[in-house]
């Protein structure tokens, strides 16, 4: 129980900082006000993937202005807030501080309560600010830069993982390929751009695993890295585009196969997808033709929601404030890793 259970117009201003983008959003009941995002992607591109203390110094740089702005953006003050929520993990440590020690900053001088939230659930959340309709139980399809799993969402608070990854997480896979192509970070977006010109018609693996329901990617990976480098010996020029098409094939239908396996054997009939992997319309596309002759209806956020975003903060916020979860306090830490099963 909390004091903010049943209030009515419950405004949640959140932040979330655990990657490289400084993010601030103003949810009320749910629905976006206002929102500001400044990304470091141009910065760490020229390191081919993100720096960590780079990605420290710049939140510190930029969080007060994204603040403002989103608060700006909002037509509201920041009296009118009824909360203070902040991811408080998993992510990139010094990041992830910027953001808790600002937003207990900010609760302190508003004399506002402050919320901890897990930005892995706040990814899953992200699907309710727009489908409101989104009923559970469902099967949760979670693909982002750190993560890969399929789940079973029973409620808005509470989930099984029924497969994960053995190694690499999705996202890395679509990053690592892409910096063997010579494409920038962040190599997901690459891969789909350059895809669309090319053809599937490089075989690759298909990995079985003990536990049908968990993946792998590194054999995937690997694969194309093998193929690059025997291109490379025998001076064979290589159709990058049908080699990025072949592993995006590959890769989103794991994915979609795993989804579909579990809703049927749970006989659930809603799969909803999560994480900055979700923006791939290939696998949005795949998913869907795949699902529908079994009548699963396929749910995803807008892209700009799926890669990180303060929204998603708030909404799962949302979640956890209605179901009558404690508040954190001023004592709140950042954490690197975080279970995304028990540590909502
Ligand atoms: N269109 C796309 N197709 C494939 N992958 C994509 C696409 N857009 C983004 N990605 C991938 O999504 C990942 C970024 O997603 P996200 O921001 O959720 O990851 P993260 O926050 O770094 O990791 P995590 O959420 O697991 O902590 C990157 O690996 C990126 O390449
Ligand atoms: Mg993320």
């Amino acid at each position: 129980m909390n004091n903010l259970q049943n209030k009515e117009n419950l405004t949640i201003l959140a932040i979330e900082s655990s990657c490289d983008e400084t993010a601030c959003a103003i949810l009320r009941d749910g629905e976006i006000l206002g929102e500001c995002i400044s990304t470091q992607i141009e910065i760490h591109r020229l390191y081919g993937g993100v720096v960590p203390e780079i990605a420290s110094r710049n939140h510190v740089l930029s969080i007060d202005a994204v603040v403002k702005d989103a608060v700006n953006k909002a037509k509201i003050t920041l009296n009118d807030v009824d909360i203070i929520a902040v991811t408080k993990g998993a992510g990139l440590l010094g990041s992830l501080l910027v953001g808790v020690s600002y937003a207990k900053g900010l609760a302190f001088a508003l004399n506002k309560p402050i919320i901890g939230i897990n930005h892995i659930r706040g990814h899953i959340a992200a699907n309710y600010i727009e489908h409101p309709d989104l009923q559970t139980p469902y099967v949760g399809l979670i693909v982002s830069g750190g993560h890969s799993a399929v789940a079973l969402v029973k409620s808005k608070t509470h989930l099984e993982i029924k497969g994960t990854t053995a190694d690499d997480a999705c996202g890395e896979a679509f990053d690592k390929v892409a910096r063997v192509l010579g494409l920038p970070y962040p190599g997901g977006p690459e891969i789909e751009k350059l895809a669309k010109s090319g053809n599937p018609i490089i075989p690759m693996p298909h990995v079985k695993m003990k536990n049908p329901l968990d993946f792998s990617y590194s054999g995937l990976k690997t694969a194309v890295i093998n193929y690059v480098h025997n291109a490379e010996q025998k001076g064979v020029e290589i159709n990058k585009a049908d080699l990025a098409c072949s592993f995006q094939k590959a890769a989103v239908e794991m994915l979609a196969d795993h989804a579909i396996e579990l809703a049927l054997s749970e006989n659930i009939n809603i799969i909803a997808i999560a994480g900055g992997v979700a923006a791939n319309g290939a696998l949005r596309d795949t998913l869907t033709l795949k699902a529908a002759p079994h009548n699963i209806k396929v749910y995803y956020p807008s892209k700009r929601l799926c890669t990180d975003n303060a929204s998603m903060i708030a909404s799962e916020a949302y979640v956890q404030i209605r179901s009558g979860a404690e508040f954190s306090d001023l004592t709140l830490d950042a954490r690197a890793t975080l279970s995304l099963v028990t540590d909502c």
